[in-house]
């Protein structure tokens, strides 16, 4: 067939004019294999769902296996859509480089495994990931790096544990999980570089919209990108982006453990990107809000949002985050009855881990992703038994509020063992409007 305008629209039948005589099966593969001629660049990134590419010749494969030049050979090594997705966010977060792994947990795993060896030390914050101090401890420490937590808001005494003895990595979140703790970044960044330790942050709350801590000092910036930068809980990723020397050693790990990302999935978190400026701002408008409701609530001891002036780090939040963000915390009276019960009362949120998606989610860390912390733990975390995290989504505000007040019933009616219930002479949030907190913009 004549090469007309619609003749690859409608399929040409062996383009390349190979007549030879062949099996069917052979032909089956060859024909299934054949790429598309594409002159007109796409608009979106292809979805490059191949494990293998194909060189010119012998010699030019094991030059792009090798690294010799640049180029593709097999999928755990890089894939275009994959290395698409891992320099959209590098750009995005201000750093030279990124490479992209199968889980945020793959990335931290990677960006650690790439900068110690047995004998060294990592001092990280005490209010981290559960998971994250599992791989810590677990992981890390089992093959002889020394792990010691710390609270990273008091400087004193992170100079004084970097100065104690000779530290790799100093470990900070930019918002803690679930504690939303705001890391000082320029300030531990200086303090890990005075001491000779390379400071690797996950951003995983915050995600660059937020803040960009590689422009604030961050040798390394991990990311669970399953969370916002995705943000539809629809798929897995995580990405490492730094130094371009930094980021080759982390993906020289990752070809040695394994942990890469799928291209499909890269093409998923890839279309989250494009739509992150605006989920952000929803999410951190309503989040806002949110808090400012719960911390009148009669229920409610107390609320941790950057956007609250009585957030212990609201001077450096509103330093450092250009807005304030959709994660929030709140501890309610009554204990982990009363935790677990205002879970359950929930209609809007759904009962499930994650955070970051258009739904809201309302997490009991200590029931949940802090469940492998005895109580001692769970104390050192900064985690009280009635503490609950809120990753608010995109829902309507007035419903979300309608939906919390009816479960802050429910929770202190479990809390009192069922003989109290809500002072019904105040309209909700009235309690303490003498103290009620405005957010201030972040
Ligand atoms: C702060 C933080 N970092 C890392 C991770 C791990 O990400 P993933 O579940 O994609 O492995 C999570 C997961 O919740 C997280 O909250």
């Amino acid at each position: 067939m004549a090469d007309s305008p619609d003749a690859r629209a409608i399929g040409d039948a062996r383009p390349t004019g190979d007549t030879q005589p062949r099996g069917f099966a052979t032909r089956a593969i060859r024909a299934a294999h054949r790429l598309p001629r594409v002159d007109q660049a796409p608009t979106s990134v292809p979805i490059y769902q191949t494990v293998t590419f194909t060189s010119a010749d012998a010699e030019e494969l094991g030059a792009v296996t090798t690294g010799e030049i640049p180029g593709y050979s097999y999928g755990r090594l890089a894939n275009p859509t994959v290395a698409a997705f891992a320099s959209a966010v590098a750009e995005l977060e201000g750093a030279a480089a990124g490479f992209a792994f199968g889980s945020g947990m793959a990335a931290i795993h990677a960006a650690l495994g790439a900068l110690v060896s047995a004998g060294d030390r990592i001092v990280a914050t005490r209010s981290s990931y559960g998971t994250t101090r599992s791989q810590l401890v677990g992981v890390f420490g089992r093959l002889g790096v020394t792990v010691d937590f710390i609270d990273i808001t008091d400087l004193a005494t992170v100079e004084a544990a970097l100065a104690a003895s000779p530290t790799r990595v100093l470990y900070a979140e930019t918002i803690s999980n679930p504690t939303i703790v705001v890391a000082d970044h320029p300030a531990l960044a200086e303090l890990a570089h005075r001491h000779g330790a390379i400071y690797v942050v996950d951003n995983t709350f915050a995600s660059p919209y937020l803040c960009r801590p590689i422009e604030l000092g961050a040798d390394l910036v991990c990311e669970s990108a399953t969370k916002y930068l995705a943000g539809h809980s629809d798929v897995m990723a995580g990405v490492v982006v730094g130094s371009t020397a930094l980021v080759q050693r982390v993906r020289d790990f990752e070809v040695d453990t394994g942990g890469a990302l799928d291209p499909h999935a890269a093409f998923l978190a890839m279309r989250g990107l494009s739509t992150l400026a605006l989920r952000m701002e929803r999410h951190t408008a309503t989040a806002a809000a949110l808090a400012a409701w719960l911390a009148v609530q009669p229920e409610v001891t107390r609320v941790w949002h950057p956007a609250l002036p009585s957030h212990p780090q609201h001077a450096i939040a509103s330093r450092q985050l250009d807005r304030s963000g959709g994660m929030l915390a709140f501890e309610i009276a009554g204990g982990r009855a009363a935790g677990e019960a205002f879970i359950d009362a929930l209609t809007i949120p759904e009962r499930t881990a994650s955070l970051g998606s258009v739904f809201t989610i309302v997490a009991h860390p200590p029931s949940t992703t802090h469940r492998q912390l005895d109580d001692a733990a769970l104390a050192a975390a900064g985690i009280t038994p009635g503490l609950l995290r809120c990753s608010v989504g995109l829902e309507d505000l007035d419903d979300l509020v309608a939906d919390f007040e009816r479960a802050l019933g429910a929770a202190i009616e479990a809390g009192s063992g069922g003989d109290a219930s809500r002072d019904a002479d105040r309209a909700p949030g009235t309690r303490d409007a003498a103290t009620a907190v405005e957010p201030t913009p972040v």
